[in-house]
Formats: structure tokens, C-alpha cells, sequence
């Protein structure tokens, strides 16, 4: 069996790429596997007993920084000929103290879930990231974990706000707790699942609206007990069994709809196109925007709905389509936050208004994913204003582009804007689209196998 070599991937800030307009995308795209049950196979079935087997791992950055992590926690994690991840777990209690910093990357999943999990062993370890992670709130991580027992010691530096660096101090045993959320956050309900998982007791969650529920599955899957329910006013609670033990198992990793996202979008705005997306998770804490785009007249079909390793998946069929605008609900907002960047796109080549409230959410992401849209969106001609939880942009009819926009080391809003060159007038030009390997690393080769015109350059110093 060969040992994985999981570099990290080297970024490149001065790589650029331009999109300009296309006549149409035909063809299957196959997008690479879902980041969030990818970075979740990798922790737990680190705290499985035996031999997990993880077939479509997506090897985007993030997910090899939290192998990096998991490694360093004293699992041994490596690729089998078929290109199968093996994971050799060491049970929930079996994490060692790692000899040096966990540095997560620009990975927000990543961190926040092994906060969790090193929370509720008797390990310390101290989590570091790349700029942008260090100016991610970790505080909504951490109040809970502490509440657990667990002990938080923040650098002085990023200590009032809950910037990273922060060691953490796993509880012996950790307590059990009834949490309320005060947002739906699926990185924060993971976190302390992952804790609880040692505590001598129940541990009750409740969240505003149910978030996506990868964490609940897999423990599930592993053998955890674990309660859900639906209250009448439409909050989610979780009650999990503690001093749980995890049994290996192995996990197929759906194709990640919030990348096929960018070529479902690029396809509806484009004239002429009809494209094929293959097993895509339809778990329906993610399918919102498909829901979206349906109601904004895009002609998307689902065909040969299963269920793979526990998730249900399907093909996605979609067509050029001519969007009007929508209001979305606000309750929608968890099972498509991370694709209103995109939204905003098809938003831009809507007829009419499209508003989307209930997004606050959006502004502590990679980026403040709300302003760096409505600021691209503007320079490309695009009419948008905003509020601090609210979207609202007006169908451009025709779109100028021409504009030259930084990432601000946001793969979300790299691709966003140059699907949005495919039907500029003027191409588009992103800078340092190397954090586009966070989730989608061959993004420009499929998108242009498929018709796109994206062209590689470098930014002039
Ligand atoms: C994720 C949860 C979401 C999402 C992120 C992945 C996960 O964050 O934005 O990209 O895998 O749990 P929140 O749970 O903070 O909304």
C-alpha cells in the first residue's frame, strides 16, 4: 500500500485566470468530492475503531490539511492502489498531543470540527491557518467546548475577538451539556458532537434550523446512538448517548454540490448549453440553491436518485435557461450558504430583482462574502446594494465585465466571478485564483474540457 503523500499545495498568489465569453457548455462534468463529509471521514473515522476505507476523497487543500492534522494526532492515514484513502483509526480516546502547531490552512471545517474532537481526549494541541482563517471567529467554537470542561488559552493578540492561535486542552471527562445555538452552524453543532462523544451522559443540541447534517450521518453510520427531532417552531435538536465508541466503516464521498454550483449556474446563463453532473449529494441540507434556481425558471432535472454509503445522490441534468428574480426564503439560508456567492450571479443574469435575506452569515466566511460580491458585482456593472443581513441585485440585462477582482483568497468567490465572465462582454480577470484548490483543484481544465474559456496568466508585479 503506497503512503499518501499529502503535500500541502503550494499557493501562488501571482497565478491568474481570465474567463471570457463562451457559446455554450455541453457535455458530463464530473465535480471532485463533497469537502464537508470528506474533512468528516478523515476526524472520525480517525476516532473509529479498526480500518476505515474512503473512496472519492476530495484532495482539495483543505481536505489535506485536516489529513495533515489527523495524521499529527497519531492516525495513520494512507492510499491504497486503487486510490481509496485508508484511515487506521485509534478509537475516540486514542488522540496523542501533537509535537507541533496544527496549522489548518484557510480551512474553516477543518479547524473548527478537530477543536471538537481534541476537546473531549485527554490531548492538548494548538490550531493555527493561514491569514484569513486567523480573522474567523473561533469564540462560537470554543464557549461551548469550555462549558465542556475543555481548557481555552487564546493568544494574547487575537484573544478579544477569538482569532486564531488558540490551544486547546481536552476535558477528562468532558461534560455533557444542553446547548442552544444562537446561529444554525453545522461546524459548530459538529464541534461539540465530537466532544460529547467521551462525556459520561446526554448531550442536547438545539439549533435555530436544521443545518447540514454530514456529522449526525456519519456518527450514524458509525454506530453512535443519537436522537433527532423537529420541534413545532421549527428548531433541530440532537441528543447524543456519550461514552460512545465509534466501529469503522467504509465511506463513499458524493460529489460536492456546492461546486457543482459554479457549473450548474454557468450552464443556465450560458446560451446553448445542456450539461451532465454525475453523483452529486442530494442530502437536503444542501440542495437549496437547486431549489432556488428551479424557482427562478432554470431548467434543472434530477434523474437516477439512489443512495450511496448512506447519502442519497443523484445525476443532475441542466439547460440554458432565461432566470427572473426571486425573493428566497430566509429559512433557506442553511442548506445553501455557501452558494449565494454564486446566486449572486445568476442573480446578475436574472430578469427583475432578486433579494435574499437572512444572510449575516455570509460576512464571517473565507471573506465577507456579502460586501466582496457587491463590490465585484459592481465593477462588472451590476446593480446591488446591501444591509448587514441582507442581498439585494438587479438583473443586468447585459453584463460589462472588464474588471480585474482579487480573490481575497476565497475559491467561492474566484469561481463565482468567472462563470460570470462567461457571459461578459468584457472579460474578467481574477488574481490569485490558487485558493481555488481549496475545494475544486482542476477546476479550470473541467470547466474548459466542458467549453469555458478560462486562460491562465500571472499578475504583473
Ligand atoms: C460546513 C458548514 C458551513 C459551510 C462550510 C462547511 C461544514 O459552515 O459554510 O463551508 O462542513 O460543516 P457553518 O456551519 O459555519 O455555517
Amino acid at each position: 500500500m503506497a503512503k499518501l503523500n499529502s503535500h500541502k499545495i503550494m499557493t501562488d498568489p501571482m497565478k491568474t485566470l481570465t474567463s471570457s465569453a463562451i457559446s455554450g457548455l455541453s457535455g458530463e462534468i464530473k465535480v471532485p468530492g463533497d469537502k464537508s463529509i470528506s474533512h468528516r471521514s478523515l476526524i472520525l473515522g480517525g476516532m473509529a475503531i479498526g480500518r476505515t476505507k474512503v473512496s472519492g476523497l476530495l484532495a482539495g487543500a483543505d481536505v489535506l490539511s485536516t489529513l495533515e492534522a489527523v495524521r499529527a494526532l497519531g492516525v495513520d492515514i494512507t492510499r491504497d492502489d486503487a486510490d481509496n484513502i485508508i484511515v487506521d483509526g485509534v478509537g475516540t480516546g486514542g488522540f496523542i498531543s501533537p509535537q507541533d502547531a496544527l496549522d489548518l490552512g484557510n480551512a474553516g471545517t477543518g479547524v473548527r470540527l478537530l477543536m471538537g474532537a481534541v476537546a473531549g481526549q485527554p490531548v492538548s494541541a494548538i490550531f493555527t491557518g493561514d491569514a484569513s482563517l486567523s480573522k474567523r471567529p473561533m469564540k462560537r467554537i470554543t464557549d461551548p467546548l469550555c462549558q465542556m470542561g475543555a481548557q481555552i488559552a487564546y493568544d494574547p493578540a487575537g484573544a478579544e475577538k477569538g482569532f486564531l492561535p488558540v490551544t486547546i486542552t481536552g476535558a477528562q471527562p468532558p461534560l455533557p451539556i444542553r446547548y442552544e445555538m444562537p446561529v444554525a452552524s453545522a461546524q459548530i453543532k459538529s464541534a461539540i458532537l465530537f466532544a460529547a462523544l467521551n462525556a459520561r451522559g446526554q448531550t442536547i443540541i438545539t439549533e435555530p434550523h436544521l443545518s447540514r447534517d454530514h456529522s449526525e450521518a456519519m456518527l450514524r453510520h458509525f454506530g453512535v446512538t443519537l436522537e433527532r427531532e423537529m420541534l413545532a417552531d421549527g428548531r433541530h435538536r440532537i441528543t447524543l448517548e456519550g461514552e460512545a465508541e465509534l466501529h469503522a466503516k467504509d465511506i463513499i464521498v458524493p460529489r460536492d454540490p456546492s461546486s457543482a454550483a459554479f457549473a450548474m449556474v454557468a450552464t443556465l446563463i450560458t446560451k446553448d448549453s445542456h450539461i451532465t453532473l454525475p453523483g452529486i449529494s442530494l442530502n437536503p441540507q444542501r440542495t437549496g440553491l437547486i431549489i432556488t434556481l428551479q424557482e427562478m425558471g432554470g431548467n434543472i432535472e434530477i434523474v437516477n436518485e439512489r443512495i450511496e454509503g448512506g447519502e442519497a445522490v443523484g445525476d443532475i441534468i441542466v439547460q440554458s435557461s432565461q432566470l427572473k428574480g426571486i425573493a428566497v426564503p430566509a429559512t433557506r439560508s442553511a442548506s445553501m450558504i455557501d452558494e449565494y456567492p454564486i446566486l449572486s450571479v445568476a442573480a446578475a443574469c436574472a430578469e427583475g430583482e432578486t433579494y435574499m435575506p437572512g444572510v449575516a452569515e455570509l460576512r464571517v466566511k473565507e471573506t465577507d462574502r456579502i460586501s466582496v460580491m457587491a463590490e465585484g458585482l459592481k465593477a462588472c456593472g451590476v446593480e446591488v446594494s446591501e444591509t448587514p443581513d441582507t442581498m439585494r441585485v438587479t438583473g443586468a440585462g447585459m453584463i460589462s465585465g472588464g474588471a480585474r477582482l482579487a480573490s481575497q483568497h476565497d475559491h467561492r468567490i474566484a469561481m463565482s466571478f468567472l462563470v460570470l465572465g462567461m457571459v461578459a462582454q468584457n472579460p474578467i480577470t481574477m488574481l490569485d485564483v490558487a485558493t481555488i484548490s481549496t475545494s475544486f483543484p482542476d477546476f479550470a481544465n473541467i470547466m474548459n474540457k466542458a467549453g469555458a474559456q478560462l486562460e491562465e496568466g500571472i499578475t504583473q508585479a
